[in-house]
């Protein structure tokens, strides 16, 4: 679980995404691409507006990063996209540093909500890799 502390930093942090939230994941793309060149593949079929997909993702979960319910849908449909593209655990440290670094170049913010997005990212990761796993287990007894 979440501290009440790191939820309270992200949730702050919502207004500030909503306004910069397209920006920092056009720069995570250029990071993670250049960082993890391995990654490109797994996009070759994503649509060219991903980063705001990817932007929308991330306020969404700002702004309900106490009620992890209202995510749940948005959840599943990332999994199964994920799974489709064939998206491993491995991926994730990849994607979370260049958002990170992304988050820092970006917002310029404090250590601390630095800290706080870096746990929310990990904890949000967690429970798609979890989700993902169950689906690539029954992609293997279905097939
Ligand atoms: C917490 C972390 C992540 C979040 C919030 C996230 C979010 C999303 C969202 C919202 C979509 C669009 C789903 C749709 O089309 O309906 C998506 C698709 C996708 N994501 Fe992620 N993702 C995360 C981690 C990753 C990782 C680690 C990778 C691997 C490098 C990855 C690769 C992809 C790919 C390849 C697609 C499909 C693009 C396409 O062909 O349409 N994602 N993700």
């Amino acid at each position: 679980m979440l501290k009440p502390e790191t939820i309270q930093i992200v949730k702050s942090t919502a207004p500030l995404l909503r306004e910069k939230g397209e920006e920092v994941t056009t720069r995570m793309y250029e990071i993670l691409f250049s960082r993890y060149p391995e990654t490109k593949e797994l996009f070759k079929n994503a649509p060219k507006e991903q980063y705001k997909i990817l932007a929308n993702a991330i306020i969404a979960y700002s702004s309900n990063v106490d009620n992890l319910e209202a995510l749940g849908k948005a959840i599943d449909t990332m999994a199964k996209k994920h799974v489709e593209t064939n998206v491993q655990p491995e991926h994730y440290p990849m994607v979370g540093d260049a958002l990170i670094t992304a988050i820092k170049e970006v917002l310029n913010p404090d250590e601390e909500v630095l800290k706080a997005w870096e746990e929310a990212y990990n904890f949000l990761a967690d429970i798609l890799i979890e989700e993902e796993k169950k689906l690539y287990q029954q992609l293997e007894t279905t097939q």
